[in-house]
């Protein structure tokens, strides 16, 4: 268990480059074993879910060089579709590969990725999608088996629009004969960022960002170099932890029209923020307006990867402010560590009331999950006192130094 300290109450001041995005690098790697040649992607981030995506790709056959967040993928011989248990033990995500293993080898296993602390996380969309596209699923209780001799384009509605049955589905639709219709299909960045280098890579894809994909499959792919855009979700962390000391700080590398519904939050909670196309600037004078009501959504709305580094930030607020999770069940267990800190939160339901103090304090706190990790760091740059993150190792596997990022910007924060 590592722990990482944080020594609260110096403002965060400066600038700093965002690293690339988790959430965009992940299914582009997986859509790299469609096409059997070189694929290069840049401005990747150095973070554990990459590292652990990479061995899974080198134990179906992919060689892979990573070096200073540049990561070049052979996937020439790419024999079985085997995705080790272990990783996917590691890291849930790793199901977006099944589209991409059944569109190139005809065949994909994998184990169920379980749900985690932060919800159960049913894959039962990515399975309906590849179902109807030819696929026959075979379960044994531990391993899913998808078998498809071929592939064929569908006309798919999800019941949801997610993010990874979003991705899944268009992986294999690249392999499938014929044309793909997504309806209800996911909005976020992530899938725009997605379909814009399956285009690169030769696949006609149009509607990305819109809720109907439209997909061409069985095209000649190219070799192809990718920049990641930079995480949407590390910047709005990062602005929350400025907004709670009252610093001013820079942030560049990022797509800001992707952060829309982020920048108009922190203004709602009273922070100056000023941005252009690739930065966006937070000053604050260390108070934070109580906002009535944050509801997660689907993008555009705001995204529930934001809600814990928010209820973090609102636990300084002038006032009561209400947080609605609607897409991860789990995900309002934060509250139970940042009262450790002196927090004031109500949880009832998927709903979190959420009493702002002028200071938290210091204490010992475990990360739960990811972003509850991130947040509490949050909590902790604007608290009085020393805060001890406990963490199982969840913070690294989506912030690639968020220590080095925060003491850049003048915080007290160590491994
Ligand atoms: C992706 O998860 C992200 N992960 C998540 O980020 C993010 O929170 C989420 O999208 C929403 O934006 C990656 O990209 C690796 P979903 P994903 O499928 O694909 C239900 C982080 O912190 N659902 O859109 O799993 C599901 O239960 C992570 O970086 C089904 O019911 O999200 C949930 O309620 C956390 N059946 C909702 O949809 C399915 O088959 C959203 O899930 C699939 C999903």
């Amino acid at each position: 268990m590592d722990t990482l300290n944080v020594q609260g109450g110096y403002p965060l001041t400066g600038e700093l480059k965002i690293q690339g995005s988790k959430n965009t690098v992940l299914p582009v790697m997986a859509a790299a074993v469609l096409y059997k040649g070189v694929t290069m992607l840049t401005n990747v981030p150095m973070i554990q879910d990459v590292y652990c995506m990479i061995h899974i790709l080198e134990a179906v056959g992919v060689k892979i060089v990573f070096s200073d967040h540049c990561l070049v993928m052979d996937a020439s011989s790419v024999e079985n579709g085997e995705i080790p248990m272990e990783d996917v033990k590691r890291m849930r995500s790793s199901i977006m590969l099944l589209g991409a293993l059944l569109g190139r080898t005809g065949e994909a296993v994998t184990s169920y990725p379980g749900g985690c602390s932060i919800g159960l996380r049913p894959i039962n969309l990515h399975l309906k999608g590849l179902t109807e596209m030819g696929a026959e699923i075979s379960e044994d209780g531990t391993k899913i088996r998808a078998c498809a001799s071929r592939l064929k384009g569908a006309y798919i509605r999800l019941d949801f629009p997610s993010v990874g049955a979003t991705e899944n589905i268009l992986l294999a639709a690249v392999a499938a004969e014929g044309v793909t219709v997504i309806e209800n299909a996911a909005r976020e960045p992530e899938i725009i960022e997605l379909c814009l280098f399956l285009q690169k890579m030769g696949v006609p894809v149009r509607g990305a960002g819109t809720g109907r994909i439209k997909i061409e499959g069985k095209r000649e792919l190219r070799q192809t170099s990718y920049r990641i855009t930079g995480d949407r979700i590390v910047a709005g962390t990062y602005l929350a932890a400025a907004a709670v000391t009252g610093g001013q700080v820079r942030l560049t590398g990022i797509y800001t029209p992707y952060m829309a519904s982020v920048i108009r939050a922190f203004r709602e909670c009273g922070c100056d923020v000023t941005w252009g196309k690739e930065e966006v600037s937070l000053r604050s004078d260390g108070r934070v307006a109580a906002v009535p009501w944050v509801k997660t959504a689907p993008y555009p709305g705001f995204p529930t990867d934001m809600q814990s580094p928010f209820m973090a930030l609102l636990a300084y607020g002038n006032g009561v402010s209400m947080i609605e999770e609607t897409i991860f069940e789990g995900r309002l267990k934060l509250a139970e560590q940042l009262a450790k800190m002196g927090a004031d939160i109500r949880v009832e339901e998927n709903r979190a009331w959420v009493t702002g103090q002028k200071k938290l304090r210091g204490a010992l706190v475990e990360a739960g999950d990811l972003r509850a990790g991130a947040a509490l760091a949050v909590a902790a740059v604007g608290a009085e006192g020393r805060t001890r993150i406990a963490d199982p190792g969840y913070i690294r596997r989506g912030y690639e130094s968020i220590d080095w990022d925060l003491q850049s910007l003048g915080g007290r924060i160590w491994w």
